[in-house]
Parts: C-alpha cells; sequence; structure tokens
C-alpha cells in the first residue's frame, strides 16, 4: 500500500527525486502493487512521437489490486455505500469481499456473452452500483470499458460505439435524477440502429420503465447474473494493454477516444489519491463526478478502491429534494473527504447557508475542488461554510488525457492559496511556454501549460488515430505535451489555472469543443451556418453563446430558438444546450472567410468597448449589426 507524503519539506524530497531519477521513483511506487511477473524498464518513449510506455513486460490485472489483495485484512470493510436519487430509498452497502463477488459474476456473465480480452464494451448506465460492477468486470476480463455518460444522445452515442467498434453494450431501463426519470434503453435502442458491431445489449432494471427487449440480442441483467459464478479467473494484463477509452471533445467537431492502459493508470491513479487526499483507514470518501466523466473513473473508482478506501457513489443531484441534499448525505453517511466541482459549490452558494448549517458536518477532513478553476468567492464559501476552516481544501487541475490530478495541494501537506492548484504532484513536471514555445522562467508569469516530461497515466493514444493525439498534443510545441490550458506562476511559483486557451468551452465542468455544437445546430434544417463560443456564466463557470445564420427570413425567433435546442438534445444531449442564441444576419469573417472569433467572443462577453483591429473584415457593418444585438 501507498504511504502517502506526510510534510511539506518530505513533498520537496520526493519532487526532487522524481525529477532526477523518474525511473528509480516511479519504480519504487509501482513496488506497492501486486503484479503477476515484473516490469524490465520503468518507462520508455518519445515525446515527439506521443509515444510512452510504462512497466513494459510487466503483467498484472488491475482488479486484484482494487479488489483481491484487500479480501485478507479488509474483506468486510466497507468498499462502497450507495446512495439513491431519492433520500427515503434505501441505501445499499458492498464490502471488499460483496463486490469481488459481484465483479467476478458480472465477469463471467461478459464472458458467457463472447467477450474477452480486448474487446470494447460501452457502458451507458445511471449512477448506480451495477455501473461500478460492469466496468470492474470489464477490466477483471480484459475488456476495453468505454463509459459513455448517460446523457448523451444516441447520435452521439452511437458515434462513440462506431469510433471503436463496440461488441456489447451495458445499459439499464430508465435513471432518476432529481425529480426526473429519463430513458436509458430506449435511448441505446435508437443508436443501436446506426452500430453494426454490437452483438448484445445487457439491461439492468433500475426504474421499473417499459422497455423493448430484442430478441437474441437483449439480456436482463438479473438473469443472467442469477446463474452466474462467484469465481472469475482475471485476465493476464500487459501493463500496456488498454484498460479504457473514454470520449473528450477537443477543438475539431469529433470527440476523441482517449485512450489508458493498465499498469501506469493504476500507480498513478492509486499513488494520487493517497498523496492528494490522505486517506486514512477508516474513512468514508465521496467524490460527486459521474463515472461517465474522468473524474469518476479515477477518483470515484480505481483511485480509492486501490487504496483500500470506502467510496460513495451518489446517484442523485446537489438540489434534489432541496439544495441541502449534499451536506445530508456527508452527514448521514459521516463522510470524511469531499471532492466535489465549483459549479456544484456556486449553485449551493446561490441557494443560501441555511440548507449547510441543517447538518452536522463534523466528521469532514479534507475537501477537493475539481472540473473548472474556482472563484475566489466560491473557495471561500466552500471553505468557510463546508470545510469550516478547519478543512484542508485542495484544488486539483488535471485532465481526461493526464489520467490523474497534476498539480494539486497534498491535503493538510501543502499550503493553500485561494483560486491557486498550487504545485505539481512528485513525477509531474509542468512548464510555462510563450508564444514562441520558448520555457518561462521566471515567476510572476503567464503562459501556455505544457509538460515536459511522461508521467505514466499520461494519454497513449487516440482510440484508431495515433496522428491525430500526436498532433493534438505533441506537435504544437515540439518536445512538451500541450494541454491547451492557461496559467500563472506567482512569486513562489505555485500555479495558476486561467482557463483554456483553445476553442475548447468548459461548462459545469463538462467539455465541449465549439466545432462539436457548431456542427449540431447546423443539422437544424433553418440554419445556413453558425458560431458557438463560450463566455462566463455565473454558475456554470462557462455558458454557451451561439451566433446562428438562418437560411431564409425568420418569423418566429422563439419557435427557432426552441427548434435549435431540440436539435442539439437530439445530436449531442441536454448538456450542450446553449444558454443564449442570437439570430444574425451573417458572421465575422475575414476575407479569406475565417471566422473572427475573438469579436465573436468579446460581444458575448459583454465587452464591446474594444473589438480590436477589425479591418481585416469581409464586411465590417456586420460586427455592427451584431453588437446591437447582442443577448
Ligand atoms: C479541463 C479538462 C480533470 C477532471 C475534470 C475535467 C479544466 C480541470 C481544473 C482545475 C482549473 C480545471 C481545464 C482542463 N480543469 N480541473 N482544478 N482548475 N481548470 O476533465 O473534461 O478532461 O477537462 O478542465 O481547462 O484542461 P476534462
Amino acid at each position: 500500500m501507498i504511504q502517502p507524503i506526510k510534510t511539506f519539506d518530505a513533498y520537496q524530497e520526493a519532487y526532487t527525486k522524481s525529477v532526477n531519477d523518474p525511473a528509480q521513483f516511479w519504480g519504487e511506487v509501482a513496488e506497492n502493487f501486486d503484479w503477476k511477473s515484473p516490469w524490465g524498464k520503468v518507462f520508455s518513449g518519445d515525446f515527439s512521437q506521443a509515444e510512452s510506455k510504462w512497466f513494459e513486460g510487466a503483467t498484472l490485472n488491475i482488479t486484484e489490486n482494487c479488489l483481491d489483495r484487500h479480501l485478507a485484512e479488509r474483506g468486510n470493510k466497507l468498499a462502497m455505500i450507495w446512495e439513491p436519487n431519492d433520500p427515503k430509498e434505501r441505501f445499499v452497502r458492498y464490502t471488499f469481499r460483496e463486490l469481488h463477488e459481484q465483479v467476478s459474476k458480472f465477469g463471467n456473465v461478459l464472458r458467457a456473452q463472447g467477450v474477452g480480452k480486448g474487446d470494447r464494451v460501452c457502458i451507458y448506465m445511471p449512477m448506480i452500483p451495477e455501473l461500478m460492477v460492469a466496468v470492474l468486470a470489464c477490466a477483471r476480463i480484459g475488456a476495453v470499458h468505454s463509459v459513455v455518460f448517460a446523457g448523451f444522445a444516441a447520435h452521439s452515442i452511437a458515434d462513440r460505439i462506431n469510433d471503436s467498434g463496440c461488441k456489447l453494450v451495458v445499459t439499464a431501463d430508465a435513471l432518476y435524477r432529481g425529480a426526473k426519470q429519463i430513458p436509458c434503453k430506449a435511448v441505446i435502442d435508437e443508436a443501436l440502429l446506426s452500430c453494426s458491431t454490437v452483438e448484445k445489449v445487457i439491461v439492468y432494471e433500475r426504474a421499473q420503465w417499459p422497455v423493448e427487449m430484442v430478441v437474441g440480442r437483449d439480456i436482463w441483467w438479473h438473469e443472467a447474473m442469477a446463474s452466474a459464478s462467484t469465481h472469475c479467473e482475471p485476465e493476464v494484463m500487459q501493463a500496456e494493454d488498454m484498460l479504457f477509452i473514454l470520449y473528450t471533445s477537443g477543438s475539431t467537431g469529433k470527440p476523441k477516444g482517449v485512450v489508458h492502459t493498465c499498469g501506469g493508470y493504476m500507480v498513478y491513479t492509486a499513488y494520487s489519491f493517497a498523496n492528494v487526499f490522505q486517506p486514512k483507514e477508516s474513512d468514508v470518501y465521496w467524490c460527486t463526478a459521474d463515472i461517465g466523466w474522468i473524474t469518476g473513473h479515477s477518483y470515484l473508482i480505481y483511485g480509492p478502491l486501490l487504496n483500500g478506501t470506502t467510496t460513495l457513489v451518489f446517484e442523485g443531484v446537489p438540489t434534489y429534494p432541496d439544495p441541502g441534499r449534499f451536506w445530508q448525505v456527508c452527514d448521514k453517511h459521516a463522510v470524511n473527504i469531499f471532492y466535489t466541482a465549483p459549479t456544484a459549490i456556486r449553485s449551493l452558494m446561490a441557494a443560501g447557508e441555511d440548507h449547510v448549517l441543517s447538518y452536522s458536518l463534523d466528521k469532514l477532513r479534507v475537501l477537493g475542488s475539481v472540473g473548472e478553476p474556482i472563484n475566489e468567492e466560491a473557495w471561500h464559501w466552500y471553505n468557510i461554510h463546508v470545510g469550516k476552516e478547519r478543512c484542508p481544501l485542495t484544488d486539483t487541475w488535471w485532465q481526461t488525457e493526464t489520467g490523474g490530478i497534476m498539480i494539486a495541494a497534498l491535503a493538510g501537506v501543502s499550503p493553500l492559496k485561494p483560486s491557486f492548484a498550487g504545485y505539481p504532484l512528485p513525477g509531474i513536471q509542468p512548464v510555462l511556454l510563450n508564444q514562441s514555445g520558448e520555457e518561462i522562467a521566471e515567476n510572476e508569469q503567464e503562459g501556455y501549460l505544457a509538460i515536459k516530461f511522461p508521467w505514466p497515466s499520461m494519454i497513449r493514444t487516440t482510440y484508431g488515430d495515433h496522428e491525430r493525439c500526436r498532433l493534438t498534443y505533441f506537435d504544437t510545441y515540439k518536445g512538451y505535451y500541450f494541454t491547451g490550458d492557461g496559467a500563472k506562476r506567482d512569486t513562489n511559483g505555485m500555479y495558476k489555472i486561467i482557463g483554456r486557451v483553445d476553442d475548447v468551452i468548459n461548462v459545469s465542468g463538462h467539455r465541449f469543443g465549439t466545432a462539436e455544437i457548431e456542427n449540431a445546430i447546423n443539422q437544424n434544417t433553418h440554419i445556413a451556418e453558425s458560431a458557438v463560443v463560450g463566455y462566463p456564466h455565473d454558475i456554470k463557470g462557462q455558458g454557451i453563446y451561439a451566433f446562428v445564420v438562418c437560411k431564409d427570413k425568420v418569423f418566429d425567433p422563439v419557435n427557432l430558438r426552441g427548434e435549435i435546442n431540440e436539435t442539439v438534445t437530439a445530436q449531442i444531449g441536454k448538456i450542450a444546450k446553449p444558454d443564449k442564441i442570437q439570430i444574425v444576419s451573417a458572421l465575422p469573417k475575414t476575407r479569406s472567410g475565417k471566422i473572427m472569433r475573438r469579436i465573436l467572443r468579446k460581444v458575448a462577453e459583454g465587452d464591446v468597448s474594444n473589438l480590436g483591429d477589425t479591418s481585416t473584415l469581409l464586411d465590417p457593418l456586420v460586427v455592427e449589426e451584431i453588437v446591437a444585438g447582442k443577448l
């Protein structure tokens, strides 16, 4: 088991060692796991080719490290607590032994359906224990899980299933989210109309929602599990075998399948979890992220289980049945470590302090934040009202592609500074680059955030298109991994993340490419073209502002906006619906036809006093019209 760093001196010592001798450093960290056979070389690779291999030659199964190896000492300890959407419904708890049993059974169910090592499995499920079981069962048998957040529409699911050629889908009849019931199986049925690789669909009954079972294709979870054996031989995996694919948005229209592998991901998620959150043996840890995002993968499932920590899975939303729900759950399950997103904090902050004051938060010891920059106001509110100024609040910066937390305070160990992520974890070498790609050596400077040395859980490839991975992350600045974020370093070398510098917007911690939303809007038959930008939003961090040009005269703008929202909901999902839609007669373009997004961003931000140089525009009058019509 990993022994977390306990003092800032020890952190600095570990950091220096990790930079001076990375192989020795990571080799020692990796000794804390069960491997079936040892590695030859700790790491090798070439940044410029987007190649990185960790613990090559070693074999393992990550689920043995999450489950089996805890059985002797922690077999009867809780591995997972599940809290349902409705506070009146009974919660469910699984010990490590029980979780091991469920995972083994479902691993056997998958094998019985012909799923084996390397096969891709799409998981589209509510936040229920079975989602965690399905993920771990894939890992157990060496199948590659591709979890798709149960908020994406049929079209987006189909794209993801087809991109990776999934053989099987695991879903549920429907899900509960706040006051709503939302179908899942029906959405999968629609998606599968355009997917030819899927042979079987396993359906968990969560909400007694009517579903149509396709004979020969669809199987009920409970029927298949009834006769499954509780012994499931773990597949022997190479350290560099694929563990999962997770789709994320970038600056182009098509989401990319970020690939993580077994060995490096295991070592880094466990190491970062232990050091950032400093869990104690008896702790209850709660990460509020959905398993459909990377935070849910790394710090709801793998990180905590690898450390033998009890992890809480919550099905609901922060505001149902009222904005005290998070605090009520903390109180009910005596949560010690709480990890959430700034957007949730801001929305609960808006609901007032009374909700927080109604519950006991005495057990809380560590607070975390993730997903987007946390503004000072939210930081202080979280620190004062939730942490009662006695819980270290760690702001954790990382990405789907980094696999694990890169820059963050180690709770109770590192100094804290509101709205700063702080110092890099041992093994992580961030730099700030200027426009020409040169490293900025001084502090008190801003630049592009890049990483100059490989780390175990870094992205290995984008599924099916390695060149895309190389071009997106390793080509802009040669010899560096480019994050797409801008950052600033203070006099003490602490990092503050400013936000994206590319065409990615971050809405409530969810990432979208502007091109991706534009593609969806353009599916609407009335739309000729569109341009989407982000703008500051009090609760969501960023909101989505769409400028649209219609093919024909618009008679009813309200109706048109409604239709565009429907189109986006059908193409991507409700989460990508624009907050504002401005109908314009043309977009500001240069003579070469490039949309001048800089101008649109300024308009969306409400800052039209200085639009900069507009002389290169094809038709400068367009700008006046857009400014006059701003929402
Ligand atoms: C982007 C990655 C990593 C899990 C959740 C999002 C932004 C993430 C922070 C933070 C400022 C942050 C960045 C990053 N981001 N955490 N603590 N402070 N910004 O994962 O969907 O891959 O998005 O989220 O812009 O590049 P993701």
